[in-house]
C-alpha cells in the first residue's frame, strides 16, 4: 500500500465495491488519517431498479464490507456508523468510517479478491458446485448475522428461473422507464467503462449488440423492433434465458425477517459482497439477477413499475409467477438474487472513478 494515510488506502480499495449499473453512488470526505464520512446517494428518482433506494443501500453495504476487508490489510478494524442526516444533506445515507489500529491483526484473505471480483453475464458451466465451494459460499454469506442462502440448483429450478427471467426481460426491454435507465447505464463500443457498464460486458454476440446499439439511439426504434421485428427475442435468449440455464445454481439471499430499513439492506449488501468475493476465491463467477425482485417490491407496495398498461400487466403476471415459485416466507425475506457457476472471468468489465473524483462532501456534484 502506497499512501501513508490508512483511510486513503482503504477507500482506494473500497471503490471496487459493486453498485447497480456501476453508478458508484458514494462520495468520500476524508477527515483525518483514520476517518472519513461517506455519502451514499439515493438514485431512486432516476434509476428504475433503485426502488426506494434499496439497490443503493445494498451497494452501500458492499462498500462497508469492502472497506472493512481493506482495513485488515492496513492492520486496522473498521468501525462504521449510520449518521443522522444534517439539514441540507442530499437525499441518501451518511456513514462514518473510523479505522482502529489492532495489534497483530491478520489480513482477511477475501481482501485479495476485491479488485478481481467482477460480474460475469455470459453463460457459465452447468457443472454443480463442489461441496467445499458451496460450504465456503454459505459460510461467507452467513458470517453477516441473520442471513441465509436458498439454492436453486436442480435442472427444474434452473428451467423455472430461465422462464422467470425470460418473462422479466420482456418487461425490461419494453418499459419506457427501463429504456431511460439503460440509456444512461451503457457505454457503447467499450470493453471497459469507468462510470457505466461497457456494452461488451453485457453478454450479447456482436450482431445482436450492433442491432441493440442502433435501436437504443431512439425509443421509436426500440418500440418499432419490439412491435414488428420480434426485437426482444434475441436479447432475451442471449442475456437471460440461456445464461439462466448455463450455470451451476441460482440463489436467493434471505434475511431472517422481512427487510425494511436501510440498515437491513446495508447488512444484506455486506453479506452479498462477502459471498461474491468468496465465489471469486473459489473460481466461481457470479451475476446478480435482482430485477424480478425489484419489480415484486413495487407490486407489493402498490407502486406501478410503468405507465404503459401492457407493461404493467406483465409485471402483475410476473409477480403471480414468483408467488407460484416461492412461498411468501421466501419472497418477503428475499434481499438479493443471482446466479453463479464455474467459468472464465469476464473479458470486459466496469472500472471505477479515481479516488480524487469521488472526494467531496455533501452537496458536491454527485447527484
Ligand atoms: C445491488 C446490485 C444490483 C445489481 N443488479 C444487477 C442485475 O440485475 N443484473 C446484472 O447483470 N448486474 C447487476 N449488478 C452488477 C453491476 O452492474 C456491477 O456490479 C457494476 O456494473 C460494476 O461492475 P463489476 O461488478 O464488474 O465491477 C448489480 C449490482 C448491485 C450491487
Amino acid at each position: 500500500m502506497r499512501n501513508t494515510w490508512p483511510i486513503v488506502e482503504v477507500l482506494r480499495l473500497a471503490r471496487w465495491a459493486p453498485s447497480g449499473d456501476n453508478g458508484q453512488p458514494w462520495r468520500f470526505s476524508i477527515e483525518g488519517r483514520l476517518r472519513a464520512v461517506v455519502h451514499v446517494g439515493d438514485t431512486s428518482a432516476r434509476v428504475l431498479y433503485d426502488y426506494r433506494g434499496r439497490a443503493s443501500w445494498l451497494a452501500a453495504g458492499a462498500l462497508v464490507e469492502t472497506a472493512a476487508l481493506a482495513a485488515t490489510m492496513t492492520g486496522h478494524r473498521l468501525d462504521w456508523q449510520l449518521l443522522p442526516a444534517k439539514p441540507g444533506d442530499p437525499p441518501g445515507l451518511t456513514l462514518g468510517f473510523d479505522l482502529v489500529p489492532v495489534q497483530g491483526l491478520e489480513m482477511d484473505a477475501l481482501a485479495l479478491e476485491i479488485e478481481k471480483r467482477s460480474v460475469q453475464r455470459r453463460a457459465l458451466s452447468g457443472r454443480p458446485l463442489q461441496d467445499v465451494h458451496r460450504l465456503a459460499l454459505e459460510q461467507a454469506a452467513a458470517s453477516v448475522p441473520d442471513t441465509e442462502i436458498l439454492w436453486l440448483d436442480t435442472l427444474g429450478a434452473k428451467a423455472r428461473m430461465a422462464g422467470l427471467l425470460w418473462h422479466n426481460a420482456g418487461i425490461r426491454l419494453t418499459a419506457p422507464e427501463a429504456y431511460a435507465t439503460h440509456c444512461k447505464a451503457i457505454e457503447w463500443g467499450q470493453r471497459y467503462s469507468q462510470d457505466r457498464i461497457p456494452d461488451q460486458s453485457l453478454g450479447l454476440d456482436p450482431l445482436a449488440l450492433a442491432v441493440m446499439r442502433w435501436a437504443m439511439q431512439r425509443w421509436e426504434r426500440v418500440n418499432f423492433l419490439n412491435r414488428y421485428g420480434a426485437g426482444t427475442v434475441l436479447p432475451r435468449i442471449e442475456l437471460d434465458w440461456w445464461p439462466a440455464l448455463r450455470c451451476a445454481a441460482h440463489f436467493v439471499l434471505l434475511r431472517k425477517r422481512a427487510p425494511t430499513t436501510a440498515l437491513d439492506f446495508i447488512t444484506s449488501g455486506r453479506s452479498m459482497q462477502r459471498l461474491w468475493l468468496a465465489a471469486e476465491q473459489c473460481g466461481v463467477r457470479l451475476q446478480p439477477e435482482i430485477t424480478p425482485l425489484v419489480f415484486y417490491w413495487y407490486h407489493k407496495e402498490g407502486v406501478p413499475v410503468s405507465q404503459d398498461p401492457g407493461v404493467q400487466r406483465r409485471v402483475e403476471s410476473l409477480c403471480e409467477r414468483m408467488r407460484r415459485m416461492w412461498p411468501d416466507a421466501v419472497l418477503e425475506r428475499a434481499v438479493f438474487v443471482g446466479r453463479l457457476g464455474y467459468g472464465p472471468s469476464a473479458g470486459a468489465r466496469s472500472l471505477r472513478h479515481e479516488l480524487h473524483a469521488l472526494q467531496g462532501g455533501a452537496g458536491s456534484a454527485w447527484i
